[in-house]
C-alpha cells in the first residue's frame, strides 16, 4: 500500500443513474457511495453491462448522474458549470481508455505534453517533464515516433504517461488492459503502478482481469446498481 492520508480525494455519495430506452427505464446506478484516499489503488470489477464504465464516466465529470454527488478535491463536480468542471477535471484528474485516445499523427512527446500545454506549461518545461517521464517508464528511446508507430503496449503506456503527467490527484482507468494479451498486459500495469507509486496518484481501474485487480488496495463488485466489498 501506498502513503494514504485519511482524507478522501474523491467522493462520491447516493449516485444514481437511470437510462431510458424507449418506455424502458434501467437504472444503472442505485445509491452508489465510495471514498478513495490519497495514494490509494481501487479495482472495480463486475460483469458487462453493469454499469461499469457510466460510473467512472460520472466520477471523472464526462457524464452526469440523475441524483447524487460527486467531490473531486473538495468541490462538488455536478454543482459546478460545464467550464468549470472542465477546469476541475483537467487540473485534477487523469484517464486511460481501454483504445488509447492518443493522437496517431503526432509524436509519443507531442501526446504527453499535451495536457501540460493545454495547462498553460512553457513547451521547454513541458517537454522536459514528459521526457522524465517517459525516462522512468522505458519509452524515452521512442519520443520522437508517432503514435501510429507503436505496438498497441506502447501505446497504453504512453497513453497511461499522459494520464499521469499532469500529476493529478487520481487516475481513472476503464479496461487498460483490456485488448493487449497477457504479457503486454502485465507491463503495461508495471508502467502504471509504478508511476502511482512514485507520484502518489490514486488509482480507480475497471477491469474484467482479476489478476490486475488483486494487485490493487481493494476490490469491488458492481452489481445490481451497487458496490460490494469483493
Ligand atoms: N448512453 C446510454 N444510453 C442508454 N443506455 C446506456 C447508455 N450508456 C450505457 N447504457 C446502458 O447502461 C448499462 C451499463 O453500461 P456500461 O457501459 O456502464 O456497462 P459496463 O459495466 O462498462 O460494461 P462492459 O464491461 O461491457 O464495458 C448497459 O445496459 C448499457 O446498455
Ligand atoms: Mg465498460
Amino acid at each position: 500500500m501506498n502513503n494514504t492520508d485519511d482524507k478522501p480525494v474523491l467522493v462520491c455519495q447516493d449516485l444514481t443513474k437511470v437510462f431510458h430506452d424507449g418506455d424502458l427505464y434501467v437504472e444503472v446506478l442505485q445509491r452508489v457511495n465510495l471514498a478513495v484516499k490519497k495514494g490509494e489503488r481501487l479495482a472495480i470489477v463486475g460483469s458487462s453491462g453493469a454499469g461499469k464504465s457510466t460510473l467512472l464516466h460520472i466520477l471523472g465529470g464526462l457524464d452526469k448522474p440523475n441524483s447524487g454527488h460527486v467531490y473531486v478535491a473538495g468541490q462538488d463536480m455536478t454543482k459546478l458549470s460545464d467550464a468549470a468542471r472542465s477546469r476541475l477535471r483537467n487540473r485534477t484528474l487523469g484517464f486511460i481508455y481501454q483504445f488509447h485516445h492518443l493522437l496517431p499523427e503526432f509524436t509519443v512527446l507531442e501526446n504527453v505534453c499535451m495536457p501540460l500545454l493545454l495547462r498553460q506549461m512553457p513547451l521547454k518545461e513541458a517537454e522536459d517533464k514528459a521526457f522524465a517521464l517517459l525516462e522512468k517508464v522505458g519509452l524515452a528511446k521512442r519520443y520522437k515516433h508517432k503514435l501510429a508507430e507503436l505496438s498497441g503496449g506502447e501505446r497504453q503506456r504512453t497513453a497511461i504517461v499522459r494520464a499521469l503527467v499532469s500529476d493529478p490527484v487520481c487516475v481513472l482507468a476503464d479496461e487498460p488492459t483490456g485488448n493487449l494479451d497477457k504479457r503486454t498486459a502485465e507491463r503495461v500495469y508495471e508502467t502504471m503502478l509504478e508511476l502511482n507509486q512514485s507520484l502518489n496518484t490514486s488509482l480507480i481501474i475497471v477491469t474484467h482481469d482479476m489478476h490486475l485487480a488483486e494487485k490493487m488496495d481493494r476490490i469491488y463488485v458492481l452489481e445490481n446498481g451497487n458496490l460490494k466489498n469483493y
